[in-house]
């Protein structure tokens, strides 16, 4: 175990971004039960998803995290789960085919409900109230009442986090996610569109291949790997008395895991060494990202990678760098130098999303598709250059056909966003904008792969 470590060691430390519970005694009972509820993911599939980044690591591999930017109280059904779940498996698919490689399958699903807020309060018509900080702290309405932190709600996160949980294990291993429907998870929202009609081209491509594979013996009874997946959870740990609560000890290898996700992440506000978030996490054993925004400097980041894996574990760490489409190859090179330089094992990871965040006309929050494609795509071309491994991409997506980021070919304009501008915080990707995106970065990928093999043939492999 990390040396000064406990599942509480953070409270010595400052906190930034907490909130502040009037009701401290309630809070302690909350803690308390949350203590005693069941966890809901077990070590074992945290160390699994280890490897698998282990892999992405060494870039034999690539990372695929996505969902909402907060889950909500009022977003909770099966519907949207579901929807998520397939936009996240027809993305992996396009990818698998153009990486040719595995792509590790990561929500930001069944725990995302924390926010990190740029102020602690917000000001209307001249009234100011403490800010939203996510459905597991306040409520989003904008009355004195529901903006009072309510450690109860804590109780509803988990219980929403254990169903959701629940039905995306089903989805994943009951028979949803087998590659012989990969017909069917087109959403009705999709279908018509470009993206539709190239999926369906690659689909039918995989019909043959599966029909090939059938002639040789491997169907979904005879291959586990054809009829189910792997699919794994995180959200940012910013909720520091939940992520406490549902820490325990590991009984097979007596190591601490925060049971309520498989992965968490720091964020870019919370990413201080000396803080309570980075105390917390570097004692879990689960793998961790964290953001890396242009403020980052490469003695920072060694530093923060140093204090948070210290044995430099493969899988372990996951940087996810969100630095502006005009700012990647600026900050980006110096990070990758530094990591090469001293030799640590670790993920990279692309947010095009949390630094593309712009005020349209009508007062909507919105990100333009353009910018997150420029920065998805500068963050391979630096990596090309870096000779390193353009690992993952992290993405604010849903399977609902919402108006909430511009551009892309279904054309949402900043006219239409308030046709369906349903997001609990930032803007989101609709399914078929992740869906398009997931087309480019697949050709990112192919040219990443001919590319090596390239080098290779030249090196006489
Ligand atoms: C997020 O991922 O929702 C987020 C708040 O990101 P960041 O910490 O990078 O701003
Ligand atoms: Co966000």
């Amino acid at each position: 175990m990390s040396e000064n470590w406990s599942p509480e060691s953070w409270r010595a430390k400052p906190l930034h971004q907490a909130p502040t519970y009037p009701d401290q005694a309630r809070l302690a009972e909350v803690e308390e039960s949350l203590r005693n509820f069941p966890p809901l993911v077990f070590a074992g599939e945290a160390r699994r998803l280890k490897d698998s980044l282990a892999d992405v690591a060494e870039g034999k591999a690539f990372l695929l995290q996505g969902g909402d930017c907060a889950e909500s109280f009022a977003e909770f059904h099966a519907n949207n789960i579901r929807d998520t779940f397939r936009v996240l498996l027809q993305m992996a698919v396009v990818l698998t085919y153009g990486a040719a490689m595995p792509v590790v399958k990561v929500g930001r699903m069944a725990g995302q409900f924390a926010k990190p807020r740029s102020a602690d309060t917000e000001t209307i018509d001249g009234v100011t109230l403490p800010s939203y900080r996510g459905d597991n702290v306040n409520g989003s309405d904008f009355t004195a009442e529901a903006r009072v932190p309510d450690p109860e709600r804590m109780i509803r996160s988990y219980n929403q986090s254990a169903a959701t949980l629940n039905l995306l294990r089903a989805f994943a291993q009951g028979g949803y996610a087998d590659l012989h429907k990969v017909h069917s998870w087109t959403l009705g929202c999709v279908a018509g569109t470009l993206q539709a009609a190239r999926y369906q081209d690659l689909c039918n491509r995989l019909d043959e291949t599966l029909a090939f594979m059938e002639a040789c013996g491997m169907t979904s009874e005879t291959t586990p790997q054809l009829r189910e997946t792997d699919f794994f959870t995180s959200h940012e740990a910013l909720l520091m008395p939940y992520e406490q609560a549902l820490t325990r000890i590991d009984s097979t290898t007596g190591d601490w895991y925060d049971c309520s996700a498989h992965m968490l992440w720091i964020g870019e506000r919370t990413r201080q060494i000396d803080a309570g978030h980075v105390e917390f996490l570097r004692g879990v054993k689960n793998p961790l990202g964290f953001k890396a925004g242009p403020t980052m400097s490469p003695d920072d980041l060694l530093r923060l990678i140093d204090r948070l894996n210290p044995g430099n574990e493969g899988g372990r760490i996951t940087i996810i760098t969100r630095m502006g489409a005009e700012q990647v190859e600026a900050k980006l090179p110096a990070l990758i130098r530094a990591v090469t330089r001293e030799g640590r094992k670790v993920v990279w990871s692309c947010d095009p999303m949390h630094a593309n965040t712009i005020k349209a006309a009508g007062g909507y929050k919105t990100r333009q598709f353009d910018s997150i494609l420029s920065e998805v795509r500068a963050f391979f071309a630096v990596h090309k250059a870096e000779g390193s491994h353009a690992g993952g991409v992290h993405f604010e997506m849903t399977g609902q056909d919402v108006t909430e980021c511009v551009g892309g070919m279904t054309a949402v304009t900043e006219e239409s966003l308030g046709d369906r501008y349903q997001t609990a915080c930032d803007p989101r990707l609709n399914a078929t904008q992740a869906l398009e995106l997931a087309f480019l970065i697949a050709e990112q990928l192919k040219d990443e792969r001919i590319q090596a093999r390239a080098k290779a043939r030249a090196a006489g492999f």
